[in-house]
């Protein structure tokens, strides 16, 4: 069975909503409560699929959970040495997040593990966490020395290293932090852009100490002990973006976001869409735990094509579908360049988009490392979502401004991130249909 999207046209809504808890956090809160002292509360928790997948490969690993309501847990931590070995592979679904980061904190265990995910999954590049890794001493195999099924076997210590992440990736700065809390010496890792910094944050909540200068991460983990705590987990800044797509492009809108995480390693797209003309108000900042939390107004606003700039790129890197669609809509152009790591997201992204805007009537270039969208009319059209959650949602979106529905097919993916988005799209009258085929 595949689910199906049809997005019909809507002019104007209006309304308040909170959405789903952030896919980072929720994955970073599960993983060290685990490993922590005692028993930890993990609030607002995204039950996406991905972050689901990430929960199970811990309960397989011993770790007792109860779910005391759909999205609180209560996670009985193990402490760092007290994870037993999986009796059976890993299964980290379409989710790079739970592969790299769960990789990281397995390859200094005493015990073999084997992971591994969806078809998507296995195409994507690991040998970005394998490099580092195995200068720590790890002993990691991979398909073809780069692609999942990944063999962990057990090594007699990791030792720490001083690395310059060569792509800026929050997964390999993650993966390499995780492993450093097993490892002898300081880890020390630089990173060219800073990226999500979740896990630092999220360390620190757990009693953890590193240190942050400039560039520089380092942490000494050996003798280093997590203590349970109780995280609450602000609302997804990546799935509040296509309700704020939503607001901007149709005429007359108005809607408050509540609770929106606006760690500033994520607010990339609010930086970006306020380039492109968007009426994005930020008030009420406040702290969940270490991260910054804020409630979003956004009013519908005449967007205009903008060179994108680099330094933006990391802190919105997942947003890039959804901003593909403002482009779509705005008046000129909208340049994109530098962001090759588009390609090796769960869908080759700057490909998807670039495929889904033609069949909408949309001009535009594709180059290796990104895409120039000349802003225009969607026609409307059948797009592939190449199971890509996030491509599927942006065409949902865009269906909202097309002259005639846009059907966005398999679907399925959507609920990895965004379980509830098609209610919340309900609850402000968008008119996006579901269809399992
Ligand atoms: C994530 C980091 C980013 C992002 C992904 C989640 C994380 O990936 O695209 O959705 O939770 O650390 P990269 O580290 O590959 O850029």
């Amino acid at each position: 069975m595949s689910l199906q999207f049809i997005s019909h046209s809507k002019k104007q809504f209006s309304g308040e909503i909170t959405v789903a808890g952030d896919k980072s956090i929720s994955h970073r809160a599960v993983m060290l409560a685990a490993i922590a002292e005692g028993t930890s509360t993990i609030e607002h928790f995204l039950n996406g699929y991905d972050c689901l997948a990430t929960l199970k490969a811990f309960q397989q690993m011993g770790v007792k959970v109860n779910f005391t309501s759909a999205t609180t847990l209560v996670i009985q931590g193990v402490g760092k040495h007290g994870l037993k070995p999986p009796e059976e592979t890993i299964n980290c679904g379409n989710s790079g997040t739970s592969i790299r980061l769960i990789s990281g904190l397995l390859a200094g265990q005493k015990f073999n593990s084997e992971l591994t995910g969806d078809a998507s999954l296995q195409k994507r590049p690991m040998r970005r966490i394998l490099q580092p890794l195995r200068r720590m001493g790890a002993n990691i195999s991979a398909k073809e020395d780069n692609y999942p099924p990944l063999q962990i076997h057990k090594v007699a210590n990791l030792q720490a290293i001083d690395y310059r992440l060569p792509v800026a990736s929050a997964q390999v700065k993650s993966a390499l932090l995780l492993a450093g809390l097993y490892a002898n010496g300081e880890t020390v890792i630089h990173e060219p852009k800073p990226t999500r910094d979740h896990t630092e944050l999220m360390l620190e909540s757990f009693a953890v100490d590193l240190h942050k200068q400039g560039d520089k991460i380092a942490l000494i983990g050996e003798n280093q002990t997590l203590k349970a705590t109780e995280i609450y987990v602000p609302g997804d800044i990546s799935s509040a973006a296509f309700f704020i797509v939503a607001t901007l492009i149709t005429s007359g809108s108005e809607l408050v976001i509540k609770n929106v995480g606006i760690n500033p390693t994520r607010t990339g797209i609010i930086k970006i869409l306020r380039l492109m003309g968007a009426h994005i108000d930020i008030s009420n900042q406040r702290h969940f735990n270490r991260e910054l939390v804020a409630d979003l107004l956004i009013k519908s606003s005449e967007l205009h094509g903008v060179e994108i700039p680099r330094e933006l790129i990391p802190a919105a890197i997942d947003e890039f579908p959804i901003i593909f669609v403002a482009a779509a809509n705005a008046q000129g152009t909208t340049r994109l360049q530098g962001a090759d790591e588009l390609r090796v997201k769960e869908s080759d992204r700057i490909a998807a988009m670039a495929q889904g805007l033609r069949t909408n009537g949309i001009q535009l270039e594709e180059t290796s490392d990104g895409i120039t969208i000349q802003g225009g009319e969607l026609t409307g059209g059948e797009v592939n979502s190449y199971h890509d959650h996030r491509i599927a949602m942006a065409f949902s979106i865009a269906g909202l401004i097309a002259k005639t529905p846009i059907v966005i097919n398999d679907c399925d993916n959507v609920a990895t991130s965004f379980p509830n988005f098609i209610t919340l799209a309900k609850q402000l009258s968008l008119p996006i249909e579901e269809k399992k085929l």
